[in-house]
């Protein structure tokens, strides 16, 4: 059997085999993310890193990964990244970090999306807590909107905005993902519709990495 630690550490190095040399790569954010960085470094490659969170970007850095803004780069080849919850229609929650913004716009851009989980991410239905973040003006309005929702303790993203968590119902991930849509104050909710996602690594307990294409 192998443990959380190690099913990530299957995935990540699975993922990092997946960038090949001259491509562009985006970076999520978060600890399965955190050792997709060491085997992508080790490999040599020569490519363009942009990260989705500041904490990701030192990191990349401090192993020598070129990491550049955003909007220096004009496609992006690749982009790994965690989740929190894995639906098996393919739906994501994200955010449990707080990056889902940046990860959003990121993981949209990029030609091909690769998921790395380990098996405790998979869920039969999303559930609550699905995070949003939300401008600080105006908040109280947008929290009263989406309740039973709250503000998680947590400093302000990289953006300005506030992090909150909607702890309600999820029955419908698509119609929950529109109320977000259709809630002005709303910067970015962290439900990730299965179209988005190319495929999905998931580390198992008895070492294997199943592949699932996704989409
Ligand atoms: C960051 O805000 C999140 O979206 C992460 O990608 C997600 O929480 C997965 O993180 P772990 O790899 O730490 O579980």
């Amino acid at each position: 059997m192998t443990g959380q630690q190690e099913q990530k550490l299957e995935v990540a190095a699975a993922a990092a085999a997946l960038v090949e040399d001259g491509m562009t790569v985006g970076l999520g954010t978060g600890s399965t993310v955190e050792l997709l960085l060491a085997p992508l470094a080790a490999r040599g490659l020569t490519i363009r890193c942009v990260a989705t969170s500041p904490r990701t970007e030192e990191a990349a850095r401090a192993l020598g990964l070129s990491v550049e803004p955003f909007e220096t780069v004009e496609r992006l080849d690749i982009a790994i990244d965690g989740a929190d919850q894995v639906a098996p229609d393919g739906w994501l929650v994200k955010g449990g970090g707080g990056a889902h913004t940046r990860e959003k716009l990121i993981e949209a851009a990029a030609h091909r999306f690769v998921v790395i989980v380990d098996e405790s991410k998979l869920v039969d239905a999303i559930a609550p807590p699905v995070p949003f973040e939300l401008l600080a003006f105006g908040a109280a309005s947008v929290l009263r909107a989406l309740a039973p929702s709250q503000v998680r303790g947590v400093p302000r993203s990289p953006d300005g905005g506030i992090i909150a968590d909607y702890l309600g119902p999820v029955d419908d991930p698509a119609a929950l993902a529109g109320r977000f849509d259709a809630t002005p104050g709303v910067i970015e909710h962290g439900l990730f519709p299965p179209e988005m996602v190319s495929e999905i690594l998931i580390g198992h307990a008895d070492g294997s990495v199943e592949r699932r294409i996704a989409g």
